[in-house]
């Protein structure tokens, strides 16, 4: 995926995370440092969920408790020069509420989940890692796929002609539950066919009425007018 060297999603079953305390597991999910003070790979959205309430990031970790151990370790990550370097300044903080915003609070509510959901990291402007911060939520960022294929994820502000300002509750609901939450994400796809990017289906799993919050949240941003080329097929020759 074009990234500064090589980096595995580490296994978070029992066979690789029995070892951690659930404060090991707390500090690397939130503040993106491990066990051995290295810090994460920000691709894993540790900035996002250095917000996660305690109450969430608790009951995360005791559902990874109850997972079935599967073998499978993997390598460290190998970055390149400098950011091999660079990359242990990148740590943060913890800055989580204990609880989250009562989910009758929609707004506050719906920001919280775009936040914790990271929706931010792939619907910036930018490249991954360096989001333009001025415009968001614009959407357009290039994720280069195998095969030439160009995937960009879609405007999420509410501008009527670029974003999603037209579209309904009801229809962005659809959007999401329209997927199978029970199909493997990512599905493997041949080459020259598309691949999303998007998880559409473990978002899938959540209730309406968290994307409901999420739908209205995002009808409050400011619209950016920006057009998004979704899809771009591999150049025929
Ligand atoms: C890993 C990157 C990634 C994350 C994280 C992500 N998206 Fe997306 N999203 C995409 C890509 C790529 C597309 C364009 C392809 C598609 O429509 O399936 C997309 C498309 C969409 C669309 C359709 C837009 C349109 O114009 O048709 C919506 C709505 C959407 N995302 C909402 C969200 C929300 C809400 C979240 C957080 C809960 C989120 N996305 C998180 C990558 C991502």
């Amino acid at each position: 995926m074009g990234l500064p060297g090589e980096v595995y999603a580490k296994n978070l079953t029992p066979t690789n995370l029995a070892s951690y305390t659930d404060g090991e597991l707390f500090r690397a999910i939130t503040t993106g440092i491990d066990r051995n003070d290295n810090v994460l790979f920000p691709i894993m959205p540790f900035p996002h969920y250095a917000h996660m309430a305690e109450e969430d990031v608790y009951s995360i970790i005791a559902y990874l408790r109850t997972l079935e151990p599967v073998e499978g370790n993997y390598p460290d990550k190998e970055l390149d020069f400098p950011l091999s370097l660079i990359i242990n300044t990148l740590g943060g903080t913890y800055q989580g509420p204990p609880n989250p915003p009562s989910s009758s609070d929609k707004l506050a509510y719906g920001e919280y989940m775009v936040r914790i959901a990271a929706c931010g990291d792939c619907h910036y402007p930018g490249a991954l890692g360096q989001l333009d911060m001025t415009r968001p939520f614009a959407g357009g960022m290039e994720f280069n796929l195998p095969g030439g294929i160009i995937v960009r994820p879609g405007n999420l502000t509410p501008d009527t002609e670029t974003g999603i300002g037209n579209w309904t509750k009801e229809y962005f609901t659809e959007r999401f539950k329209m997927h199978d939450p029970n199909v493997t994400p990512y599905m493997p796809v041949e080459l020259g066919q598309f691949n999303s990017v998007m998880p559409w289906t473990m978002y899938a799993g959540m209730s309406e009425e968290d994307i409901g919050a999420i739908y209205d949240y995002l009808q409050t941003l400011e619209p950016i007018h920006n057009p998004v080329v979704k899809f771009t097929p591999p150049a025929t020759e």
